[in-house]
């Protein structure tokens, strides 16, 4: 079965969506066959991959045949419908035919209360019983259909039931940072409700209720991977300026500190040798990813990622268009250590 990886911080702008595109690229571009699912209702990952405009061109594929989209794919099971949960038609994506995006659908938040409703009773209302397996068996399915190995979720900024579900179905979870005072704040609340989830979960998975539901709700203890920390603004070289470097310091304090003890009672850590195998200590970034500058612009405009922009879509020549080659090369460094040592945590399983 693929292994699903959540990127979950309930921070909003921490480049979770830009995170979920260019990660997930990069590991297609090492063989995995990458399912990338847009599970947040802002639907910013389906806007970027499939580059539309207007809110009319969402409404035209949300009207095309088939189930084609991650609310459409649940339909079954929070309408009640007399049919089953089916696999998702997915998205293929230009220039990188090992990924497939199932695409968000802004109605899911519709969907936010009814799962609440169902995760809170956990199961003790029979109509319920169906919900809180759904999103994971409509990912299974839809895993099958594209022989995917790996599933990237892309998660709201919110502590709400979806994203409980989400990251508690999650086989890995990775919490993307922005080296500021916010993200240091959300290391302290993501460390409190984080046990609360477990113990949610660990009980769920007790429940016969839930257990013969058509979709039960799956046996999973998501593991952590790391943090990843972006958009530090470059002193000289790579390494990132002093204001930032305090606020980077800060965040892995309070990850040593403060959440990995938590993810350690709880039981969501891996091995010790699976952080060792990265090279990276555990509570250190696996990622640490400068600022694109203008790569960023360029990426969203031709849907490539940062670090694979033809000269052409570059739009630059001489000096500038090789100093922009240089920065992107840089990128491209960084993304794939980045994706061997998520490979490698994986591999350590
Ligand atoms: N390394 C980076 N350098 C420059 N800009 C970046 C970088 N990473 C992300 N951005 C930009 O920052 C903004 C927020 O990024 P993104 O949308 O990926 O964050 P998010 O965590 O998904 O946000 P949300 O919580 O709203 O879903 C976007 O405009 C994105 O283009
Ligand atoms: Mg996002």
């Amino acid at each position: 079965m693929a292994k699903q990886i959540a990127l979950f911080n309930h921070k909003g702008g921490v480049s979770k969506t830009t995170t979920a595109f260019n990660l997930g690229w990069m590991l297609a571009n090492k063989g995995k066959r990458v399912l990338v699912i847009d599970c947040d209702p802002q639907c910013n990952l389906t806007g970027m991959v499939l580059g539309y405009k207007s809110a009319d061109e969402f409404e035209n594929i949300y009207k095309a045949e088939g189930v084609r989209n991650i609310r459409d794919g649940l339909a079954p099971a929070f309408e009640s419908r007399p049919v089953a949960i089916a696999p998702v038609t997915c998205e293929t994506i230009d220039g990188q035919p090992n990924m497939y995006l199932l695409p968000g659908h802004i109605g899911l938040a519709e969907y936010e209360v009814t799962l609440g409703i169902a995760q809170e009773l956990s199961g003790s209302l029979v109509t319920l019983q169906n919900l809180p397996g759904s999103l994971r068996h409509l990912f299974d399915l839809t895993v099958e259909k594209y022989n995917a190995e790996l599933v990237i979720i892309d998660m709201s900024p919110s502590l709400g039931p979806i994203n409980q579900n989400l990251l508690m179905t999650s086989d890995y979870f990775i919490v993307p940072m922005a080296p500021d005072y916010f993200s240091v704040m959300a290391t302290e609340s993501l460390s409190s409700v984080l046990p609360k989830w477990s113990s949610w979960a660990k009980q769920a998975k007790s429940l016969s209720i839930l257990q013969k539901a058509n979709y039960p709700f799956p046996d999973i203890n998501p593991k952590f991977l790391g943090t990843i920390v972006q958009k530090f603004r470059l002193r000289e070289g790579d390494t990132p300026s002093k204001a930032f470097q305090k606020w980077i310091d800060e965040i892995e304090e309070g990850v040593r500190t403060v959440l990995i003890p938590t993810l350690k009672s709880n039981g969501m850590l891996l091995t010790d040798e699976a952080y060792s195998s990265t090279g990276v200590q555990l509570g250190q970034p696996i990622l640490q990813m400068s600022d694109f500058n203008s790569l960023i612009a360029l990426s969203q405009k031709h849907k490539a990622p940062v670090f694979q922009l033809s000269d052409e879509q570059l739009e630059q020549t001489g000096v500038v268009l090789e100093r922009t080659k240089r920065s992107m090369e840089l990128f491209y460094q960084l993304y794939s250590d980045g994706a061997d040592r998520i490979l490698s945590l994986i591999d350590h399983e």
